[in-house]
């Protein structure tokens, strides 16, 4: 952990263009789960990211059965564990357990076939899966998989005592566990003490948003309550993030990216640019070429 007396330097503060409320749905051999962002019309709002999903229970039929062995290409999953213990394996040889705080990043690129199954009977399991599009020129590069353990995310505590864990990109001087060219993906997991503020730059023409999973965060006068999305404005020379929690303490994720301004075509857990891509994606699965 670093202590960082660094002050954000940025001119101006975003504001919230709007609030979403997740989904609620099943998926996987029916983990229960939250999609908050989803649709054609976030996707493109919110490019380069396609797939937000929150999962959270302490009850053991909600997440029990897994997400058993299943494709994607085109993109990239970050899958971050707050709580829980969960087993992946994939069709390229790879193995892990991701752990409570751990990250594990997948760019599943031409093609992955691959299972997460919780490794736990009981207790709580709780956590977020983030898409990540790929560049159309890096869709059908080579599968890479990596797990970080919590100790291994780089974490600071900044003068207002909100502890940052930062997942990807970099925030206050501080860079995180992975950095990613092209989308240069920023994702902070941020705990707020009660009435503390916490700010960090987000480059300008990057789209970003945070969800809020514990308690409430103020944006400039906007209040963004508990499992609630808030997209920031994306505005010429809003270049900065700045939110205050309330009363409670409160828990948020902060995401942004370099939108890729690509067509996005999607067929279930295939993201490509054209239809005849997708046409070809489920032609190679069923062929066995992933
Ligand atoms: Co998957």
């Amino acid at each position: 952990m670093t202590n960082t007396m660094l002050q954000p330097s940025f001119q101006q503060s975003r504001t919230i263009e709007h609030l979403v409320q997740g989904v609620p749905t099943s998926d996987g051999a029916g983990v229960k789960l939250t999609r908050i962002l989803t649709g054609q019309a976030l996707q493109k709002r919110l490019d380069p990211f396609l797939m937000l999903d929150a999962f959270g229970s302490d009850k053991p039929e909600d997440y029990i059965a897994g997400f058993p062995n299943h494709p994607h290409r085109g993109f990239e999953t970050i899958t971050y564990m707050l709580a829980g213990r969960m087993r992946h394996r994939d069709n390229a040889g790879h193995e892990g357990l991701l752990e409570s705080g751990g990250v594990q990043w997948m760019t599943a690129g031409r093609g992955v076939i691959h299972s997460e199954i919780p490794e736990q009977e009981d207790g709580v399991m709780e956590g977020f899966q983030l898409w990540l599009n790929l560049p159309a020129q890096n869709k059908m590069a080579e599968p890479w998989y990596r797990d970080f353990a919590n100790a291994e995310i780089p974490t600071y505590v900044n003068p207002d005592n909100a502890k940052v864990h930062v997942i990807a990109g970099s925030s206050n001087g501080v860079t995180g566990a992975i950095t990613r060219a092209v989308t240069e993906p920023l994702y902070l997991d941020i705990h707020l003490p009660a009435g503390s503020t916490f700010s960090t730059a987000v480059p300008e023409g990057h789209n970003a948003f945070i969800y809020v999973y514990r308690g409430a965060v103020n944006v400039e006068g906007v209040e963004v309550a508990s499992q609630r999305m808030g997209i920031f404005h994306n505005t010429a020379e809003a270049d900065g993030v700045t939110v205050t929690a309330g009363m409670e303490p409160a828990r948020l994720i902060l995401v942004a990216g370099k939108p890729l301004n690509e067509p996005i075509v999607q067929y279930g857990p295939f993201v490509m640019n054209t239809q005849q891509q997708i046409r070809q994606a489920l032609e190679d699965f069923h062929a066995g070429r992933f």
